[in-house]
């Protein structure tokens, strides 16, 4: 297998190392090769060259059989420099869209041992895969400005939804819960506001779930589903959900299963016509940058989705078990879930746990 290698910027250079080491382990252990190619993209390299991601670059990266990928974008506090918004999406949301990666596969699991801010709850308690649609919504840079910095000024940002998209989410939705023995498929949507959009989503929804009459059915509105979330989490399985949010409700779903340190994603082109991207849900984190103590378990997770993918079923249940077993231990928590443990000690203690 061919991987494409882009850690970014912040802390995405701090965690993807430490991914890559389990990547060797699982390799050696499991008797299959790879290769890796570098991609230097991210805000440190456009302040340094100009560009964001070349056409050839989102190319060559979209041509690997995955891409490997940390985090990218500057401090959230602005940096004068970078055009807001610029590099996350002329680089991540570039390489979704282009690469037809149309669903953002978030699995949200709180695993034994990993403190969690809700009371009362048992690792069992929370287990659901967020399935976000990926290419649409309201992420399409669809809209503009009339009159910009006139008292008359307009701002348009307009959601596109297709019945195409939709319908492609939700039975990907179906088709996951049927291969890994889910019971129910939630629909988040706001279909008492957004009486056209999300009319369209809830229609879909309705047709497609007559096919598969064995999978429970439900719908939640999302400002319920956040409420939910925080108050009954096991209501949720599989969750299908417009782009926007879920990016919202997988934040949230990263807090309740121990912090943006414990959550992977895979972004998933599965016509495999191009490169899908398997990444750590959270961002460069510049608060914590450089200081070697960020969490690289979402990582370790988001590959052993990319394994998974790659059909390597058994080197990704090694690393997730690896995973287990390192959270388990409070030795191995980083500062995010109370501990002391640096980033690189957990890729060598993970590793180690693969090779044996
Ligand atoms: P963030 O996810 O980077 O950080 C939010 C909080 O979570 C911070 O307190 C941070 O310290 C903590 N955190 C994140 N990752 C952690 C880890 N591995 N271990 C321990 N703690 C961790 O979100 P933000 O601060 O809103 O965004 C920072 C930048 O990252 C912005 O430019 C944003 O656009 C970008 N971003 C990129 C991606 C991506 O590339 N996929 C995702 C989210 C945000
Ligand atoms: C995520 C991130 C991205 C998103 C940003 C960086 C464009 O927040 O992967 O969740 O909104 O999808
Ligand atoms: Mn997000």
């Amino acid at each position: 297998m061919n991987i494409a290698v882009m850690p970014g910027d912040g802390v995405g250079k701090e965690v993807i190392p430490e991914g890559l080491k389990v990547l060797k382990a699982a390799s050696e252990k499991f008797g299959f090769s790879y290769t890796t190619t570098d991609f230097p993209h991210g805000a440190e390299h456009y302040l340094a060259t100009g560009v964001t991601l070349p056409e050839a670059d989102l190319k060559a990266a979209g041509s690997h059989d995955a891409i490997l990928f940390g985090a990218v974008g500057a401090d959230p506090r602005g940096n004068a420099k970078i055009p807001q918004g610029l590099i996350e999406t002329d680089i991540l949301l570039k390489m979704r869209f282009e690469l037809d990666q149309y669903i953002n596969l978030r699995p949200t699991r709180l695993l034994p041992g990993v403190p969690t801010p809700l009371a009362n709850i048992q690792p069992g308690d929370i287990d659901m895969v967020i399935v976000r649609e990926n290419t649409e919504g309201l992420y399409c840079q669809n809209g503009g400005f009339l009159y910009k910095g006139t008292p008359h000024e307009v701002a348009n940002q307009i959601e596109v939804t297709t019945r195409h998209g939709v319908e492609r989410a939700i039975r990907y939705a179906f088709e996951y819960a049927v291969q890994y023995g889910r019971k129910k498929v939630t629909l988040v949507a706001k279909t008492n506001v957004l009486r056209f959009a999300h009319n369209l989503w809830m229609r879909a929804f309705e047709e497609v779930r007559k096919e598969y009459p064995a999978i429970e059915t439900d719908y939640h509105h999302v400002d319920a589903c956040c409420m939910y979330m925080v108050a009954k989490p096991k209501v949720y399985d599989v969750v299908v959900t417009t782009n926007m949010f879920g990016d919202i409700i997988t934040d949230l779903g990263a807090a309740i299963q121990g912090g943006m340190g414990m959550a992977a994603s895979g972004n998933l082109n599965p016509s495999r016509k191009h490169a899908s991207m398997f990444e750590p849900v959270h961002g460069s984190a510049p608060d914590i940058a450089g200081k070697g103590y960020a969490n690289p378990i979402a990582t370790f997770l988001s590959v052993a989705m990319m394994l998974d993918f790659l059909g390597q079923p058994e080197a990704a249940k090694a690393v997730n078990a690896a995973c287990r077993t390192v959270a388990a231990d409070k030795a191995n928590h980083t500062r995010d879930l109370g501990g002391t443990a640096n980033t690189s000690q957990l890729g060598d203690v993970v590793a180690k746990l693969v090779r044996a």
